[in-house]
């Protein structure tokens, strides 16, 4: 099964493109060699400094949906391990695991020397790449570190440079989506010698307040912060970003809100060479892995796909700018009268949302094609999915 899955990235041969991505569930070798057990393709270690971090507690909020989590912030800082501590933990992995790619994910200071120290370090100990984090949006950017540096190019060319400088192994660098072009700024890493941009590290968010005591959350001690967004909500945001950097010519690592297989897949069209995840195995487990490959062979089988990598970037050729769209293609919203189930979700949508042009009649939705815009709004709230959108 996973013959199909095997991919050719960087210079790494991965036996699926599933990698687990700089964090909790990659936080120790014991973690990361049960991961390589359950089937993961290779994984990013937690972010590796000089010195390890303190962290705060809690450190997790999450947005919910119906009791099913859409998204999550957290403030967790980079491992709690320093670097010397870190050196026996890539051997070990290396050693139990030594056909799966381990990258090092590091993070210096402004100094060079700080990056350079790192990668040596990492590298002797077995990893098999590295991957620069100037991305993490909190804590660490209050100490000119993480995004401070990838939110300015220069910054980014800076760390880019000192790790290209010393490293004998692949250069990824992880941006972050908190820029207002991320292309750009993948651009810089390059020109600095990165080989693979990694993307999307968490989005700057808040993700809620507590009604009763008005303290943000999550909560620390009645006081809160700006945290890192990620898991399915983010995305729209990543394929943005992932397909942005992918069609600047640039190998890409996509991450950020893959959680089933389709998700997976469509990273894959949008451009990633490989795929990581955090927050769905934070929340699932590291079994996940079995639905995520089993769907995504199954997807190349149907689509005549002799591999993965003959399928990344296949729907770059249609992203692009909206100048490229044809606002004179027509389309119209069509109900299927025997899926409807008379529910009238679709009227008040219509209704307030856009062109009155639905009606019941007889408990079924009517569209009136004379009043249709075809804006694609109703379909959405059709629970039956008895809504289709035809081009005209
Ligand atoms: C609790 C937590 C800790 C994280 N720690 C790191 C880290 O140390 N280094 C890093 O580069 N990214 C870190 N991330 C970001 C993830 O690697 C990933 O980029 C982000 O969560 C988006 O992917 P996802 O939606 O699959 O979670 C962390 C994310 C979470 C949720």
């Amino acid at each position: 099964m996973t013959g199909r899955l095997r991919t050719d990235f960087s210079g790494l041969s991965f036996p699926n493109p599933f990698i687990l991505a700089s964090a909790p569930p990659a936080r120790n070798a014991e973690m990361m060699k049960r991961a390589f057990e359950a089937g993961w393709g290779g994984a990013v270690t937690k972010t590796i400094g000089l010195q390890g971090a303190t962290n705060v507690r809690p450190r997790f909020g999450f947005l919910k949906e119906r009791a099913r989590v859409v998204g999550m912030t957290n403030f967790e800082l980079i491992s709690d391990k320093g670097l010397d501590h870190w050196v026996d933990e890539i051997a070990d992995v290396k050693r139990a695991f030594p056909d799966r790619p381990l990258i090092a994910s590091i993070m210096g200071s402004l100094e060079p020397a700080d990056w350079e120290i790192l990668t040596k370090a990492v590298e002797a100990a077995g990893a098999d790449a590295v991957e620069l984090n100037v991305s993490c949006p909190h804590g660490m950017p209050e100490q000119h570190m993480g995004s401070f540096m990838g939110q300015d190019p220069e910054l980014i060319k800076l760390a880019t440079a000192a790790v290209a400088g010393v490293a004998t192994t692949p250069v990824w660098v992880k941006l972050t989506p908190n820029v207002t072009d991320i292309a750009a700024m993948a651009v810089a890493a390059k020109d600095a010698g990165a080989d693979v941009i990694a993307a999307i590290n968490t989005v700057a968010g808040l993700v809620g307040i507590d009604l009763e005591t008005f303290e943000p959350l999550p909560s620390v001690a009645e006081k809160g912060a700006y945290g890192g967004y990620s898991g399915r909500g983010v995305k729209p945001i990543a394929l943005r970003a992932v397909s942005s950097i992918a069609a600047a010519g640039l190998p890409v690592s996509g991450c950020g809100g893959i959680t089933i297989w389709e998700d997976a897949a469509e990273f894959m069209l949008a451009g990633a060479g490989t795929l990581q995840v955090c927050t769905a195995v934070m929340l699932n487990g590291f079994g996940v892995i079995d639905e995520l490959s089993a769907g995504l062979v199954q997807y190349l089988e149907r689509k005549g796909f002799a591999s993965y990598g003959d399928a990344v970037g296949r729907a770059l050729p249609g992203i692009g700018d909206y100048s490229a769209l044809d606002n004179t293609a027509g389309a119209h919203a069509r109900v299927d009268p025997e899926a409807c189930n008379g529910c009238g979700n679709c009227v008040p949508a219509c209704a307030d949302g856009g062109f009155q042009a639905i009606s019941m009649n007889d408990k079924t939705a009517v569209i009136d094609p004379a009043v249709c815009d075809g804006c694609g709004l109703c379909p959405s709230v059709c629970r039956p999915n008895a809504i289709t959108l035809v081009r005209s």
